[in-house]
């Protein structure tokens, strides 16, 4: 873990109370002067930080960070965030971080967290924007029973996760959007990236990476008007940790119900949520684009499309709009 970390973990740990710059110097083994320039960053990042010459340092409303221990308590899972908890103040992408661990080996309902990234990806090389600690950027490692071609599932898995959190907690009507937007007034509110990584005919780890807009006051100009957050649509500060554990409960059970039952429930509810058959809709795909009926969301996530000729299409990745 970076120093800049630590730091910030123990400064949480005081809960509101000063923590001496001896017992900071001591535990991470830094020198006085290194520890007050890495002060000076989290102070940089709006981390709000008090500092004083006798008393050392007082970390102002802690309450909201993803720390590992906040996340922990209280978390009503079986297995998702109750093993090891990765957090950052910041990385490049959790989706990198979750990748790499995973890759060595970490076990299924391992999280990663950070409360900014560098280089947060979306969809078709997009960027996503992940300014400090106004967003949720979580991505989960799990290691599904299930062939590579039916990896969009957990996608849509994923999708249904979120709403469901989302209608329980904002109150906010949510629609998904095939096969992984979440809308809150036709504005993106958050977003879905799965990466896999496969051995043969199994899937060897699938990464659920879920970018969630909760304090977030503007956007840049280019997706301004397309993106919005929590606060934006309600007015609301709502605590992040309490939306993320909500997240990995609602996420775990309908991973269970995967795993256990098979898809058709989470189809169902998918649909319910995204309310698409019979629409017209136009497709972007990477070389083409469909316009057509929506009649289905087929059992390995596909959307089934019939243009004005009759024929039927079977999409798996593309950028759907309204017609
Ligand atoms: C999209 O809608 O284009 C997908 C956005 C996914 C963003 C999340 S934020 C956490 C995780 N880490 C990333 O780099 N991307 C995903």
């Amino acid at each position: 873990m970076g120093v800049r970390d630590q730091i910030l973990l123990l400064l949480e740990e005081g809960e509101g109370n000063w923590v001496s710059t001896e017992a900071l110097c001591k535990r991470i083994t830094v020198t006085r002067s290194s520890l007050s320039k890495y002060i000076s960053l989290l102070k940089k990042d709006g981390y709000r930080i008090e500092s004083s010459r006798r008393r050392g340092y007082l970390l102002q409303e802690a309450s909201d960070l993803l720390v590992p221990r906040r996340i922990r308590e209280g978390l009503g899972t079986r297995v998702f965030g109750r093993k090891e908890i990765l957090y950052f103040t910041e990385t490049d992408s959790t989706n990198i971080r979750a990748k790499d661990i995973a890759a060595r080996g970490a076990s299924e309902g391992t999280i990663v967290l950070s409360e900014k990234q560098t280089k947060g990806r979306g969809r078709k090389a997009r960027n996503w924007f992940s300014p400090p600690r106004d967003g949720i950027y979580l991505s989960l490692i799990l290691r599904p029973k299930i062939a590579p071609r039916e990896a969009p599932r957990i996608t849509l898995l994923t999708a249904v996760a979120i709403a469901e959190t989302l209608l329980s907690m904002s109150g906010l009507e949510i629609a998904i959007k095939w096969p992984n937007d979440i809308l809150a007034n036709g504005k993106k509110l958050a977003g879905i990236l799965t990466e896999m990584s496969t051995k043969g005919e199994r899937i060897n780890y699938v990464v659920a990476g879920l970018g969630l807009n909760v304090h977030t006051p503007r956007f840049p100009d280019e997706i301004q008007g397309k993106a919005t957050s929590i606060l934006m649509e309600t007015g609301k500060q709502f605590p992040r940790v309490a939306l993320a554990q909500e997240y990995l409960k609602w996420h775990e059970d309908y991973y269970e119900v995967l795993q256990s039952i098979g898809f058709e429930p989470i189809r169902r509810r998918w649909k319910e949520l995204a309310n698409i058959v019979g629409q017209r809709v136009t497709v972007e795909t990477i070389d083409t684009e469909y316009s057509g009926e929506v009649q289905d969301i087929d059992n390995d996530g596909a959307l089934i499309l019939k243009d004005k000729t009759g024929r039927s299409h079977r999409i798996i990745f593309g950028d759907v709009t309204l017609r």
